[in-house]
């Protein structure tokens, strides 16, 4: 297993690694995905035996936080502590560090609760087919 730096090579992967993480509407188009390459947005995958793409998440410095702009393990990879391996990454960087999440996804909540985050704030309808989410900080 390792970590490595995506470049814009990686975007037709990161696309279909997103339609396999996230169902609801919420998977990054890859214009998205452009922009965050081009707004310096430090993209992340995590490479497990011969998979390139078992993994990935994305980090965004921003002037007084760090935002963790989406993180997501493909789902045959679910379950094997690569939630934790993406955690110890994050913790690295610089606090604040900020993320929003569904408020019904229970295992990321309980992923980020267990490395410190807490929830600092609530926003309704966030995500495209209308749910609500926690803001999620950790100082
Ligand atoms: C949330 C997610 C990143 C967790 O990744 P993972 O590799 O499966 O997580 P791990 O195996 O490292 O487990 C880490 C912790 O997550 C929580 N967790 C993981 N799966 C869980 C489940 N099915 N039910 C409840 N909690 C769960 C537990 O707290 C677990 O800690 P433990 O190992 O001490 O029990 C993964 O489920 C995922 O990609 N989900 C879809 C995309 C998503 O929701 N991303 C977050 C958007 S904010």
């Amino acid at each position: 297993m390792a970590i490595f730096v995506c470049t814009k090579d990686d975007i037709s992967d990161l696309v279909r690694l997103d339609k396999k993480c996230f169902d609801r509407g919420e998977a990054f188009p890859r214009k998205l995905i452009e922009n965050h390459f081009n707004s310096g947005t430090k993209i992340y995958r995590i490479e497990v035996g011969s998979f390139k793409f078992a993994a990935v998440f994305y980090m965004d410095r921003q002037v007084t936080e760090t935002h963790v702009a989406s993180i997501g393990v493909d789902p045959k990879f679910r379950g094997k502590g690569l939630g934790h391996v993406i955690m110890k990454r994050i913790l690295r960087w610089k606090r604040p560090i900020v993320l929003e999440v569904r408020i019904t996804n229970i295992p990321a909540i309980g992923l980020y609760e267990k490395y410190g985050f807490v929830k600092y704030g609530y926003l309704k309808n966030h995500y495209p087919d209308g749910s609500d989410a926690h803001k999620m900080i950790l100082l």
